[in-house]
């Protein structure tokens, strides 16, 4: 597995992937917005392997491979797609992104540079391999590097054990606050910041 930067060619199987994982879905335009304007901050983990993915229904290989990604689904409009194959990198297979971006809430302008955690996922199959923890790693870097964010902040479920386990304890991120009924299904969150160190 490799973790690279993410690039425009990547979004249609980010999207694919976050379909396949989490109810937070996101427009294509929400992917290229957060990959041109911070093309530095966002990463996926890539397969050239062809293990059997438990998440493939089709017997074809899995949610982030080469056929899925040339499909383009519209997750509000509902429209199915079929793309060019020029959009997606052949042999590769996505497991797993980070999708990052600065915080550029107008409200927020005296604030200090701070970046934002839009969405994170792992393929079921990859899980638990320290792929997230990687992910993460690396968004938090750039964050700090190159856009001398001093802190970063994310929503998680209350109920995302793992998630949660890999925010607080691996990475040391700490709860703000609770928010009521963040999320459509009426589930709180928890808002949580990691303050970026230069010696991390
Ligand atoms: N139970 C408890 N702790 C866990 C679990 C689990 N199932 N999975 C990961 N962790 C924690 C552990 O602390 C682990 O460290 P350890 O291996 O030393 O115990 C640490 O996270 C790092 O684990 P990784 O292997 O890097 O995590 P993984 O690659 O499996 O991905 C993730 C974790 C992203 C949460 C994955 O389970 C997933 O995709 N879940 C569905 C989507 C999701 O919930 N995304 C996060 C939503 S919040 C947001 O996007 C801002």
């Amino acid at each position: 597995v490799t973790i690279r930067r993410a690039t425009i060619n990547d979004i249609i199987c980010m999207q694919n992937a976050n379909l396949h994982n989490l109810p937070e879905n996101y427009m294509i335009k929400y992917y290229m917005y957060h990959v041109l304007s911070w093309p530095e901050a966002s990463f996926v983990a890539t397969s050239t392997s062809n293990v059997f993915d438990d998440e493939d229904t089709t017997g074809q290989g899995g949610a982030g491979n080469e056929e899925d990604c040339l499909m383009f689904n519209d997750p509000i409009s509902g429209n199915s797609i079929k793309l060019d194959p020029t959009y997606v990198n052949p042999g590769e297979k996505l497991v797993g992104y980070v999708l990052v971006k600065m915080n550029d809430d107008p409200d927020q302008q005296n604030e200090e540079p701070n970046g934002h955690v839009t969405s994170l996922s792992v393929m079921r199959t990859y899980r638990r391999m320290g792929i997230a923890e990687k992910l993460m790693r690396q968004a938090l870097f750039a964050l700090r590097e190159v856009h001398d964010a001093k802190y970063v902040s994310l929503h998680v479920r209350q109920s995302n054990r793992a998630a949660l386990h890999l925010y607080r304890d691996t990475l040391e991120f700490e709860v703000l606050s609770i928010e009521k009924s963040y999320y459509q299904d009426g589930e709180d969150a928890y808002a949580m910041k990691k303050v970026l160190k230069l010696d991390e």
